[in-house]
């Protein structure tokens, strides 16, 4: 599959021009721009993995969901061999989409237009008005099943495809970012599952805005959250960049992670109880598994993103995309990861907590929703725009690696998790992607700063 079509046009190139990560000054059409937009598409959705849900959302052959790959949308299906398949929900016939509706369990499905019947490994299996098509020369039901992703991993229970054949394997596209992600995937033997259901809602803003949010944006937990925190905690944020706070930014390849070493900061606002005892009950075996530093990582305040658009909270437990639909619109979907071994108790307080702080009604969510659509919107001002943004917090914070604990936190880390470190990152893998004419040019990791 070929995902690249263009080269860079003139106005990219010159809002690219325009941005100085390594001074930390973003230029604001890239929350705006149409052709950014469509470049994005393009070299950044049908060229990245990207997440499509977790295994437990598949539990047997015929289970599926649909979702999306940048805009184009997927059906992700538990194949009757028991291995996971994602198509194009678009049918080869006239475009129709195949499967309308969100997950389920199927035998198969068919198209609603004209017929067009597909197996759950994305075959043609029949047509209605069949012998019309038996008397069409050359009809070769073999090559019209429906178009699969070039490639589709799994990493510990997490499903991700991309759609570039030449894309690095999973494994490497995610890196040492693994050390990262185990802190949440795998402080358990047993592993995690979704609780049932998702939610889905729409912003007026850029994708990038939300992405970056979480990829570092801890300044604005303790301002823009200030009476959420008051609500669930019944007291102020800390002061995050307090002296003798010890706490970091880590990104690898673009996939960033901000943190703090508290163990349980974010998950005491979920205002449950049962899920801080259950991980401070915990506390010794998630050290035995991941090690001190990364147990004091599992409920911590944090936050994470996945390049290019998979989200989550540590503690929180809030896992979530953030779908594109044009320069000034995102379809969030969200859901809830929990231990799968965890008492069904522990889990219910979890979904609730989820649900009180980080879905559509949530303390948190609601805060942050309207500084996202204002700041996408500002970018509309012919004037307003030419003015650049401020992404220069922590410059020069880069922590050397014999300052570092032996053996832990790999990748690029910064001192203090209130910086713009993880932005600037996020958004140097972002620009070198969109420059580059396919994964070959792509450097390994996009983090130059120097310390
Ligand atoms: S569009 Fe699907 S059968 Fe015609
Ligand atoms: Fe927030």
């Amino acid at each position: 599959m070929s995902t690249t079509e263009s080269r860079v046009p003139d106005e990219v190139a010159a809002i690219l021009a325009r941005c100085d990560l390594d001074q930390g000054r973003l230029d604001r059409s890239v929350f705006r721009d149409r052709a950014v937009y469509e470049l994005e598409l393009e070299r950044v959705f049908a060229r990245c993995w990207l997440f499509l849900g977790h295994e437990s959302q598949l539990p047997r052959p015929g289970s599926f969901l649909t979702t999306w790959m940048g805009e184009d949308q997927v059906l992700v299906v538990r194949r009757r061999d028991g291995g996971i398949g994602a198509y194009l929900n678009s049918c080869p016939h006239r475009g129709n989409r195949v499967c309308t509706t969100e997950a389920g369990t199927a035998r198969g499905f068919v198209c609603n237009y004209h017929g067009w019947s597909f197996g759950l490994d994305g075959a043609l299996t029949g047509m209605h008005e069949a012998q019309a098509y038996a008397r069409t020369p050359d009809f070769d039901r073999a090559r019209l099943g429906l178009t699969p992703v070039a490639q589709l991993d799994t990493y510990k229970g997490l499903v991700f495809a991309t759609f570039d054949a030449a894309a690095p394997p999973l494994a490497e596209y995610l890196g040492a970012f693994t050390y990262y992600l185990d802190v949440i995937l795998d402080n358990d033997p047993d592993g995690t599952e979704f609780v049932g259901g998702s939610i889905r809602s729409v912003l007026s803003c850029n994708w990038k805005i939300a992405a970056e949010n979480f990829a570092g944006d801890a300044l604005h937990a303790g301002w823009t959250h200030a009476s959420g925190a008051q609500a669930t905690l019944g007291r102020a944020v800390p002061d995050l960049s307090a002296e003798g706070t010890e706490s970091y930014q880590a990104n690898v390849n673009g996939h960033c992670w901000e943190f703090n070493l508290d163990a349980v900061g974010n998950a005491a606002t979920l205002h449950e109880p049962r899920v801080l005892e259950y991980l401070r009950a915990n506390r010794e075996r998630f050290r035995d598994r991941l090690g001190d530093v990364r147990s004091r990582m599992v409920g911590s305040i944090s936050s994470v993103n996945v390049f290019p658009n998979f989200s989550f909270l540590p503690g929180q437990n809030t896992f979530r995309t953030w779908v594109p639909k044009g320069p000034d619109r995102t379809e969030l979907h969200t859901w809830v990861l929990v231990n799968r071994a965890a008492p069904q108790e522990v889990k219910d307080a979890w979904r609730k907590g989820a649900m009180m702080t980080f879905s559509p009604s949530g303390v948190f969510e609601m805060d942050d929703g309207e500084n996202w659509e204002l700041s996408t919107r500002s970018a509309a001002g012919f004037v307003t725009r030419q003015q650049p943004l401020h992404y220069a917090l922590g410059l020069g914070s880069r922590v050397p690696r014999d300052e570092l604990p032996p053996g832990e936190l790999p990748g690029n880390v910064f001192r203090g998790q209130v910086n713009d470190a993880n932005q600037r990152a996020m958004y140097r893998r972002w620009s070198q992607l969109l420059t580059a004419e396919s994964w070959a040019d792509v450097p390994p990791d996009p983090d130059g700063e120097q310390p």
